[in-house]
């Protein structure tokens, strides 16, 4: 596995390449998610690319970017055992150098959820994603279902700026209790980790409702809210039964919808969702 932290360096080992490159870029902290889209990069191509960059310019101020969890030797080991062949880990300096002033940005998509809870992260999040592709042109790019809305915009953002690449949604992986993996459950301590099962437990009762046949959205929303309202840890951002492609909100699910929702469990803010066929 060759490790390279300039973006030099990653041009020229990519031009090397001949066959099908799987890129999978990641802010670190590796789990089981990450490792999934690996695997999945890693069964449809001849090469797999990942990336390790905590990207800045998609937190907002007050949010974790100092305290995000960071273990880069354990990361490469785990990619070393999935059998990435490429990591690449730039700096800030190398990604956004002085005078950097360029942003792309998807707009709509990006106005609700969590682009409504979290102004400026999606541009973050797609100028990061644009340069990356940019640099290490990848065949297929691999993303997880967890941030469903992240999915929807970079597919987006692929489509409207006539990208080159096919984007590949995986599968939440989750703990036995159902709680989605994710970097930041590194925050929680055990009674908040406990608490945190409330989002999954919200999202089944959704579920459950809509295949008994309820198709009132806004009364599936009322029982998602109660049943969080009920755990004394959690504080609800957002609770959420949306068109499943254009991410807005339903009256009735009259078509494919994704339940979604944000919660604060302590000063740790968890995000997951379902889809209701
Ligand atoms: O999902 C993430 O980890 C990040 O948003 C991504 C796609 C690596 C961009 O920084």
């Amino acid at each position: 596995m060759e490790v390279t932290i300039t973006i030099a360096e990653m041009k020229a080992l990519r031009r090397e390449i001949p066959g099908s490159v799987g890129f999978v870029p990641t802010m670190g902290y590796l789990h089981q998610g990450h490792l999934a889209l690996v695997k999945q990069a890693r069964a449809d191509n001849s090469t797999v690319v990942a990336s390790i960059f905590v990207n800045p310019t998609q937190f907002g101020p007050g949010e974790d970017f100092d305290t995000y969890p960071r273990d880069t030797e354990r990361d490469l080991a785990l990619l070393e055992k999935e059998n990435a062949d490429i990591v690449f880990i730039p700096s800030n300096e190398e990604m956004y150098p002085e005078g950097f002033s360029s942003l792309v940005e998807v707009e709509k998509v990006t106005e609700r959820l969590e682009g409504s809870h979290r102004p400026g992260h999606f541009r973050g999040v797609t100028t990061v994603v644009a340069k990356l592709f940019n640099i290490v042109e990848p065949t297929r790019s691999y993303f997880g279902q967890k941030d469903a809305q992240q999915a929807t915009v970079i597919k987006k953002m692929v489509t409207d700026l006539n990208m080159n690449l096919e984007i590949t949604v995986v599968p939440t992986v989750r703990e036995s209790d159902g709680l989605a993996m994710s970097s930041r459950n590194i925050y929680l301590n055990p009674e908040e980790r406990q608490a945190a099962t409330v989002l999954f437990k919200a999202l089944s009762l959704a579920r459950q409702l809509q295949e008994r046949g309820k198709i009132d959205a806004e009364y599936l929303r009322q029982k998602m809210t109660s049943l969080i309202g009920k755990e004394p840890l959690a504080k609800i951002d957002y609770v959420s039964i949306a068109d499943a492609q254009t991410l807005e909100e339903l009256t009735e699910i009259d078509r494919p919808a994704l339940a979604s929702l944000a919660v604060r469990i302590g000063k740790t803010r968890l995000i997951d969702n379902m889809v209701l066929e």
